[in-house]
């Protein structure tokens, strides 16, 4: 019998607390960028139990992506496509942001839709702060949800975008806009898909935004949350888990927004 594999890229602090939930017993292959980051996350997990294979990716490269598939479909059938490949608005300018976070989201999710296995599962963690843009016109919107893969990156309210926040809610949002759309297609196959958009969740990346250009506005946030603290990678896992498990098997074409009160506290707090 094939075995069933899940298929992490981006193989950060919020992707490996997602994994070590979903892929006990199944065959796990770690991507990321950087190989070393792989390589490090499996070491961990191959002595905690787990059976896994390490690969490099560049999500934001066509043929990378094509690699990733033919080696997950190499080990058995896909079961699960969890994307965390992202940079953020410290780490990197608006064009690189849009090519992994936005293109490289699509590229991914393009690539694995024709090989998830029935009942299978995918989800590609966005952000509570595209939910803090304003409304996008109705072609916008559709633009995002609906432009063929290649033709992302030259939408040209996607081209004059030079603020590198800016160009990660615009991201961010698209990956909500592109699972909504996907899951139509997604669901002939038997399979579904997910965004999750988390707030301040404590990794690596959010520290680096913590003590970056923007620090004053992202600690003035973490210390305004209704929560009163950020999050921890773990509690996106509990997220995680039900959707990609059996008891999500409702949830299809979702965002789901877990982000400790930043969104209601910037939109309603009507004492500021
Ligand atoms: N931590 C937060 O507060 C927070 C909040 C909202 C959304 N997110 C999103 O969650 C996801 C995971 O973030 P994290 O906090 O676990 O960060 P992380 O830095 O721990 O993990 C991100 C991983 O993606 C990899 N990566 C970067 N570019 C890549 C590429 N082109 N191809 C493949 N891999 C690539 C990095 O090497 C890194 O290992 C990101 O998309 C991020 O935008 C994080």
């Amino acid at each position: 019998m094939s075995k069933e594999v899940i298929v992490l890229s981006g193989s950060g602090a919020i992707g490996i607390a997602i994994v070590r939930r979903i892929a006990v017993g199944k065959v796990l292959l770690l991507a990321d960028l950087k190989f070393e980051n792989a390589e490090k996350q499996a070491q961990e997990l191959r002595n905690a139990g787990f059976n896994v294979h390490t690969i490099a990716c560049d999500v934001s490269n066509r043929e990378s992506v094509n690699k990733l598939v033919e080696t997950a479909t190499g080990l058995g059938k896909i079961m699960g496509l969890v994307n965390t490949a992202g940079v953020s608005p410290s780490q990197a300018s608006a064009q690189r942001i849009f090519e992994v976070d936005l293109y490289g989201n699509a590229l991914l999710f393009d690539a694995f839709s024709r090989v998830m296995a029935k009942g299978s599962s995918a989800l590609v963690i966005g952000s509570q702060s595209s939910h803090r843009l304003d409304s996008l016109t109705l072609e916008q919107t559709k633009a995002l949800a609906l432009t063929p893969t290649e033709e992302l990156l030259h939408l040209p309210f996607i081209k004059e975008v030079n603020d590198s926040l800016k160009a990660y809610q615009l991201a961010k949002r698209g990956n909500a806009l592109r699972v909504q759309a996907e899951a139509v297609n997604w669901g002939r196959r038997g399979a579904r898909i997910n965004c999750i958009s988390a707030g301040i969740i404590h990794t690596p990346l959010a520290n680096e935004e913590l003590n970056g250009d923007r620090k004053d506005f992202y600690r003035k946030m973490l210390k305004e949350l209704p929560v009163g603290r950020g999050g921890s990678p773990d509690e996106i896992a509990n997220l995680a888990e039900l959707i990609m498990s059996e008891k999500g098997a409702y949830i299809t074409g979702s965002d789901m927004l877990i982000d400790g009160g930043a969104t209601a506290k910037f939109w309603w707090d009507l004492t500021n």
